[in-house]
């Protein structure tokens, strides 16, 4: 960390720093980076984002892991095409999110289709564009088949698997519990893998097992514990014949520092996960992690409006609130550090509010932050997963403007929105 700054900063966030005073992102401070388009603004490094890419490509790559991005956390053209540009396979959750990948290039052979609720309309997508889908339940089975059918093609699958394995990161974000929406139970996974060889679903080729068992994850052993429970399946249906059954999806999951307690990094998910999986030949490993590759590397900058006085409490109301990143009015969590743009020394705990007109509307009940005034910015870190694609338009409000820093220089990856357009379709 440089210049005058009392804020320290976590490695997570070494492109995050403050130079001379100003906080900057890839060495561009962001006080300029946001002047031309005002704020809020959401501010991602593409570099931060291929960085990690290779990083978890790499710590995979002694297992033979091929990594997708979980499209979902950050869905901007600009990191997209980044994304292809680096290789990447893609994990989808939406015909929405289909559609973006297949507009900027991305590979629908390495793509995947994940989620609990997929309609025919968005499975006829996935099957005209070869894309995996990731079956869910044996109802969706047949939709699928159905779906394919009428298309006159087949369909590469695999099964997601609920492996009853409740990791402890914060309950809304456990996915792989046995009481969770997600997956097929083991059991029921079993069935689906008779049903198939008994001929009951001839259009689906089905080539593997998926697991997501949920998002920050605290250590590796919960992921451990899942993946054996899918080690189980794949040898079932490998002893029925099915060889070309390899796929093997861990999902994604992988934690980052929001400047709380200490995560364990990507590579010793890799090493606790080797004794499982390293040296076997009968299978091939997937991963699309999300959040460990945008989080870190986006920042929302925001403006303060007002100071308010409350007995014995500062209070700072921002440009921006729950409408621009909800996690931590959904949540209570992700609570992302609040930092000044300009350093300055701590004037105090300071709750810090959203404009809404919801009480949830609260970023921080204490922050350190100097003695700001109205004009003054401030940035929230890590910022990069989970923001900008759970924007709303609540109270009739804009999303903020998305900022792209790559190879040193920005550019405006989607402008601000005008506030015509927030009703322009509907018909009075
Ligand atoms: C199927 C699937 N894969 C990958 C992810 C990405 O998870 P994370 O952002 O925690 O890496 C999610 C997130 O919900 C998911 O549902």
């Amino acid at each position: 960390m440089e210049g005058t700054s009392t804020f320290p900063l976590p490695s997570t966030t070494d492109h995050v720093r403050y130079t001379d005073g100003v906080l900057t992102l890839d060495g561009l401070a962001l006080d300029g980076l946001v002047a031309d388009v005002g704020t809020p603004a959401y501010v991602y490094s593409l570099d931060v984002m291929a960085a990690a890419m290779e990083r978890a490509r790499a710590a995979f790559a002694p297992l033979g892991g091929q990594v997708s991005y979980s499209v979902k956390v950050n869905s901007n053209q600009a990191v997209l095409a980044r994304m292809v540009r680096l290789g990447a396979g893609f994990d989808v959750v939406s015909g929405g999110e289909l559609s973006r990948v297949l507009a900027v290039g991305g590979d629908p052979a390495r793509t995947t289709f994940a989620g609990v609720g997929k309609t025919d309309e968005e499975l006829a997508l996935a099957v005209r564009h070869d894309v995996l889908v990731n079956i869910e339940s044996a109802d969706e089975c047949e939709a699928l088949n159905r779906v394919a059918a009428a298309l006159g093609r087949r369909v590469r699958c695999g099964i997601r698997v609920n492996p009853g394995v409740t990791v402890d990161t914060l309950a809304p974000m456990q996915t792989g519990s046995a009481k969770a929406k997600f997956g097929l139970p083991a059991t029921e996974a079993r069935a689906l893998l008779d049903a198939c060889l008994a001929g009951r679903y001839p259009q689906l080729s089905l080539l593997g097992v998926h697991m997501h068992v949920g998002s920050q994850v605290p250590e590796p052993s919960g992921m451990v514990r899942a993946a054996e429970v899918l080690l189980d399946l794949l040898e079932y249906a490998q002893q029925r014949g099915l060889d070309e059954f390899r796929r093997f999806d861990l999902g994604g999951g992988f934690p980052i520092d929001y400047g709380g307690p200490a995560v364990p990094t990507v590579e010793e998910f890799a090493a606790a996960l080797t004794p499982l999986l390293g040296g076997r030949r009968d299978l091939d490993v997937y991963l699309e992690p999300g959040r460990s590759i945008a989080g870190p590397a986006g920042v929302l900058v925001a403006q303060v409006l007002y100071r308010k006085h409350r007995p014995g409490q500062r209070m700072l109301v921002l440009d921006t609130g729950m409408h621009h990143l909800i996690r931590p009015a959904l949540y209570r969590t992700d609570v992302h550090r609040i930092l000044p743009v300009l350093a300055g020394p701590s004037a105090g705990p300071t709750v810090v509010v959203g404009p809404v007109c919801e009480s949830t509307d609260t970023f921080a009940e204490s922050a350190e932050l100097p003695d700001l005034a109205p004009g003054d910015l401030v940035a929230f870190m890590d910022a990069g997963a989970y923001g900008m694609v759970m924007a709303s338009h609540y109270n009739t409000n804009r999303k903020p403007p998305e900022i792209v820093v790559e190879n040193g220089a920005a550019r405006v990856a989607r402008p601000r929105e005008q506030w015509s357009s927030l009703f322009a379709s509907e018909r009075p």
